[in-house]
């Protein structure tokens, strides 16, 4: 192990019970040996309301942090290692273009549902929130587009079309009855009567997998079991054996068969640390190295500024959800909590 190391375990101990480190399983090795809790997006989300310690540092990207933010207790402070960290997905929509849709959606008199994936900025979650809506994490996507179905005329899934589709495919809603956006003029034309409108969003890490990789990997390794994550393009999804979100790749890899061999279309950190895992058991290959650039982002070196900051009281790391979005945003993130569980 290096000094650095060996002197972020040495700050954590000292802070003793006041800190909570939690990494999301995309982060790297050397971040990830140093959390108290691992996980996926819902996960966390869910942890971060039975965590006591006045201190939690986040390590993960924005989005992560803000709504971790705010589901904090009063007092507690979270802290994201590299404020700059920003998920490129959850940046493309915002709150304003989602309001200017939802009103060129509802402009007929028809009642939309907004349901957000939680890859998404505290505003568009807070647009949500005040029209009905909720989030939704990969892990929980189909209960509540299912939910969102039911609550209204239609549902607007944003920002990703491809979990958004995949999910549709998922509760076979016929193809007739969705409608990728177009958003060059604000969604003007998109009147007719869709019951799934999806935002053109995607995660560029997970739509390099192709199906021409999947092809190829199965011949070279017959009888290959294909696991993907549902941010992939639908092809893609529709050739593998299996999909869900992270912490079901993890589960479905765990319960392989001994002397399987599974391929895995997900972020290439948590590829490598199952192969680890399940070396000598099951072999895990990657469908192609694909790394998140923003996940990245945090290393070891940010990890000990942001624990000295913490030992020393300041908030350069300290991450805060704006007031306006607070209540809006709270109440989109607890219907999830709610419906879900
Ligand atoms: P999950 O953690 O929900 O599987 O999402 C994957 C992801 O892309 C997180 O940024
Ligand atoms: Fe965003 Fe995709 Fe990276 Fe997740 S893997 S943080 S969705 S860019």
């Amino acid at each position: 192990m290096t000094l650095r190391h060996d002197r972020i375990e040495a700050g954590r101990r000292r802070l003793g019970p006041a800190l909570t480190i939690m990494a999301h399983h995309y982060q790297a090795d050397e971040v990830v040996r140093h959390a108290d809790l691992r996980g996926d997006t819902l996960q966390l989300a869910r942890r971060v309301q039975s965590v006591d310690s006045e201190h939690i540092i986040f390590c993960g990207v924005y989005f992560m942090a803000e709504a971790a933010a705010l589901l904090a207790r009063p007092g507690q402070k979270v802290h994201l290692p590299e404020p700059s960290a920003e998920c490129s997905m959850a940046l493309m929509s915002t709150a304003e273009a989602a309001k200017t849709v939802l009103a060129r959606l509802t402009a007929t008199g028809r009642t939309v549902i907004p349901l957000v994936y939680g890859n998404s900025t505290l505003g568009v979650k807070a647009v949500a929130g005040a029209h009905g809506g909720a989030v939704c994490t990969s892990a929980n996507a189909r209960t509540m587009l299912r939910w969102a179905l039911d609550q209204g005329d239609a549902v607007l899934f944003l920002p990703d079309r491809h979990l958004g589709w995949n999910t549709a495919d998922a509760l076979d809603l016929p193809l007739e009855d969705r409608k990728v956006l177009s958003l060059q003029d604000d969604g003007q034309g998109e009147e007719e009567k869709a019951r799934l409108y999806l935002w053109p969003g995607f995660c560029s890490i997970h739509t390099r997998f192709t199906t021409r990789q999947i092809s190829r990997l199965r011949t070279e390794n017959p009888g290959a079991l294909v696991v993907a994550h549902p941010e992939c393009r639908p092809e893609v999804v529709a050739g593998a054996d299996a999909v869900g979100s992270t912490a079901f790749i993890i589960r479905y890899v765990a319960e392989a068969p001994a002397g399987a061999v599974c391929i895995v279309g997900t972020e290439i950190n948590l590829v490598e640390r199952l192969a680890e895992e399940h070396r000598g058991r099951v072999t895990v290959l990657p469908l192609v190295e694909s790394a998140c650039t923003h996940m990245a982002q945090t290393t070891e070196e940010c990890l000990e500024s942001c624990l000295a900051a913490v030992a020393e009281g300041r908030e350069d790391f300290v991450i805060r959800a704006p007031e306006e979005n607070r209540e809006p945003a709270k109440l989109a993130l607890e219907r999830m909590l709610s419906v879900a569980g």
